[in-house]
């Protein structure tokens, strides 16, 4: 018999979370969903109340209202309110505490109950996952920085949590050891099956670690989606820039279309006489050299060329950054480019804007 098609399992499933501070809202409305063995990531800026709501999905901050479940079983409405140990979530923060009179094989365990060679079973396990066999007898302070965050995760992971709440676990870590724990991280977070909720504020980390991203801001969830779609589709200007520097190019609609120093560009949806913003990341501006005060020739692709002048130029490793000041109205736009290119300053160059990568939004007032 065929199998009916059915919805992918919700582990998590949060809806209409609302907590006030001193009568104003903190998380305002904020509704999300994670299946077993997908990771979330709460993205937003500092104080936007991603802490808060992974508390209260924790159980150690109440809402105002709204309702939590795991897997189907009602955690927190109205005045049912589970503590922490009755909701099966596992938490790993960033000032993560190990307890340091006790060895990283005690510390993995404190979470566990059950006969001891199970226990010691489930321990041996996480630690060699966490590439740390044979450091089960050590202590925490004999331990690197990287070391401990792993030993955290072997703990938090150790009761076989249903969902696995991370609040920005990787900020206290220096660069090259976060990618790569990072990396083991997720591999044994998809290994286990948990649904994770991860609070982070850096975008490259929502966007590596992340399947799916809700982007906050002020309280509320403005956006949802694969990291390819919130990047690629943002809702509004400010998320399009909370990924990247933008270029903003304005302009005034007129029969759909909106003329600018590149030509035209297609501006559906927009009333006549509407103001609207044409958002562009750095890296879709093409560069073109000047040919005795003549650029490219327009192409549908790339509208046409506008010339501007060379204000500065930075080199950042992967990748080099030139501003302009363009010639028409000496707006300034950024153009980054793969590698070294560094002209300078005073030096004419054309600019072309690669259409399917640009965003028209209303123009903010
Ligand atoms: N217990 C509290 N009492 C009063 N205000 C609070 C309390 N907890 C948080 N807030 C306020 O709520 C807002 C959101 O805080 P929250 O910790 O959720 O932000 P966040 O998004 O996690 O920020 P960050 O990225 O800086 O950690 C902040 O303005 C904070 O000052
Ligand atoms: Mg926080």
């Amino acid at each position: 018999m065929p199998q009916p098609l059915t919805d992918p399992p919700v582990r998590l499933k949060v809806e209409h979370l609302t907590r006030a501070f001193g009568g104003s809202p903190v998380v305002n409305d904020v509704s999300l969903e994670v299946a077993p063995g997908q990771v979330t990531c709460l993205l937003g800026p500092s104080g936007c109340g991603k802490s808060t709501t992974l508390r209260m999905i924790a159980g150690v901050e109440r809402p105002d209202s709204g309702r939590i479940a795991i897997d189907g079983r009602i955690v927190c409405e109205g005045s049912l309110f589970l503590p922490p140990e009755a909701r099966s979530v596992g938490l790993m923060f960033q000032d993560f505490a190990l307890f340091p009179h006790l060895t990283v094989a005690q510390n993995v365990a404190f979470g566990l109950r059950g006969p001891r060679e199970e226990k010691m079973r489930r321990v041996d396990d996480l630690l060699e996952r966490v590439n740390l066999s044979g450091y089960g007898p050590k202590h925490p302070h004999q331990l690197s920085g990287g070391e401990q965050q792993r030993v955290a995760l072997a703990r938090a992971l150790a009761p076989r949590p249903r969902v696995m709440l991370m609040d920005e676990p990787f900020s206290g870590l220096d660069n090259r050891l976060r990618d790569g724990i990072r990396d083991t991280t997720l591999e044994i977070l998809k290994e286990e099956g948990a649904a994770v909720l991860l609070v982070t504020h850096e975008p490259d980390e929502a966007l590596r670690m992340g399947d799916e991203i809700a982007l906050m801001r002020a309280g509320r969830i403005v956006q949802r989606g694969s990291p390819y779609n919130v990047y690629n589709a943002p809702v509004d200007r400010a998320a399009a820039a909370f990924f990247s520097d933008v270029n903003v190019i304005r302009g005034v609609s007129r029969g759909a279309l909106t003329d600018t120093p590149f030509g035209e560009f297609l501006t559906p949806g927009h009333p006549d006489g509407a103001e609207v913003e044409i958002v562009i990341r750095p890296q879709h501006l093409k560069i073109d050299f000047d040919r005795g005060g003549r650029g490219p020739n327009p192409t549908p692709a790339d509208g046409a060329a506008a010339r501007g002048t060379v204000v500065r130029a930075r080199f950042l490793g992967r990748e080099s950054l030139v501003e302009f000041a363009m010639d028409g109205d000496g707006s300034r736009l950024t153009a980054s480019v793969p590698n070294v290119f560094l002209p300078r300053p005073g030096t004419a160059l054309w600019l072309m804007i690669r259409r399917d990568r640009c965003f028209v939004f209303a123009a903010r007032h």
